[in-house]
């Protein structure tokens, strides 16, 4: 009899920056789907660290975050042992190719970035290189291990499409060098607003009292969504262009439950929007109990999270040679 091959597993890559409390928006726009698909793929999880930087960070927060993100990442349910979760900066390889890769960049494609427009206006006093060079550096990160599949909010979108032109300009140039990645969308929780200002997205480098924080105790999860803004009508209805408030509490909601936001709003039917707010609070303050227990378990533990960072970032370390070396020698860098 013929033995049939198990056909290899496709690779997914991800990262999240250490930049801050990770909020509901990176739980339900990322970190979830992460853990939804890691059974079916090869999976690498990035703490974007190098990417941090672009911003003013201050050390100890930095460092303190990062240690938080892994075990965060674990806590949320990412098997260490089967996933590849590791440290940006532990893998050199990543600075390598992005430097190359900003060689295949143009200017003006970086400049049509809206993170880098945004950005560039949050802190008008450091709009420094490596914040217009970021996507060229996230695309190294995706192509260092030839990823099919890249779970991202919608937010990031622009930037994978940066992603896929480089790799598909230079696999014309050098056939065969990169696998051209595929976004991974969420369809409802892709935009989780902020809660002070719905037309905004939820991020972690706003006020506070905007987002929920996946690691915030239940009383304040309840106190932000009691002040979530809405608006001065009273229908609960699920239309995010006029009644963005409204909407993005429902978008949580159903994201939650696994239902649609529209299934949601015909629930609530006639209730005021207290009882939005109350259920929405609910179901989070439910979903983000267990993982916040299990948080805490693995931050009593900094030892075991060192282990598997160092461990896991050798694994890295030889998937990304590989590539790197490929990407050199097809250049005609000159070997030895
Ligand atoms: P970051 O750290 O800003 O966000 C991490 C992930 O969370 C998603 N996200 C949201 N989704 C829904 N609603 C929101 N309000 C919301 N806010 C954030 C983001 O889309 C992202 O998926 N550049 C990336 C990090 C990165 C990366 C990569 C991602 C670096 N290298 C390679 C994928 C592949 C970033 O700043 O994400």
């Amino acid at each position: 009899m013929e033995a049939t091959q198990p056909t290899p597993k496709k690779t997914l890559y991800s990262a999240i920056q250490p930049s801050g409390s990770i909020t509901l928006g990176n739980y339900l726009g990322a970190l979830r789907n992460f853990v939804l698909l890691a059974e079916d793929y090869d999976c690498l999880f990035c703490m974007a660290d190098l990417h941090a930087l672009t911003v003013r960070q201050e050390p100890a927060a930095l460092r303190r975050n990062t240690q938080s993100l892994a075990a965060l990442y674990i806590a949320c349910g990412l098997d260490p042992e089967k996933s590849l979760i590791y440290c940006q900066s532990h893998v050199p390889e990543h600075a390598e190719l992005a430097w190359i890769l900003n060689c295949f960049t143009y200017m003006g494609e970086l400049s049509r970035m809206t993170q880098f427009k945004d950005k560039s206006a949050k802190h008008a006093d450091n709009i420094n290189a490596g914040l217009f060079a970021y996507p060229a550096l996230m695309a190294a990160d995706i192509l260092l291990y030839q990823t099919h599949l890249v779970p991202v909010g919608a937010d990031q979108k622009q930037h994978l499409e940066l992603t896929r032109d480089i790799a598909t300009r230079m696999n014309s140039l050098y056939p065969g060098l990169f696998v051209v990645p595929e976004a991974y969308i969420p369809k409802t929780s892709a935009r989780i607003m902020s809660l002070s200002d719905p037309t905004r997205k939820m991020s972690k480098s706003d006020a506070e009292d905007s987002y929920i924080a996946v690691l915030d105790a239940p009383d304040v999860i309840r106190k932000k969504f009691r002040r979530a803004v809405t608006d001065s009508e009273t229908e609960i209805r699920y239309d995010p262009e006029n009644k963005p408030g409204v909407s993005n509490l429902l978008s949580i909601l159903s994201a939650i439950k696994g239902t649609t936001p529209e299934a949601e709003a015909e629930g609530l039917r006639g209730l005021q929007y207290g009882a939005l707010k109350e259920a929405t609070s609910e179901a989070v303050v439910a979903a983000l109990a267990p993982i916040q227990e299990r948080y805490q378990t693995l931050m009593g533990d900094k030892e075991y999270i060192s282990n598997i960072l160092k461990t896991n970032a050798e694994r890295a370390h030889y998937l990304a040679q590989k590539t790197l070396r490929k990407v050199y020698k097809k250049l005609g860098l000159y070997q030895v």
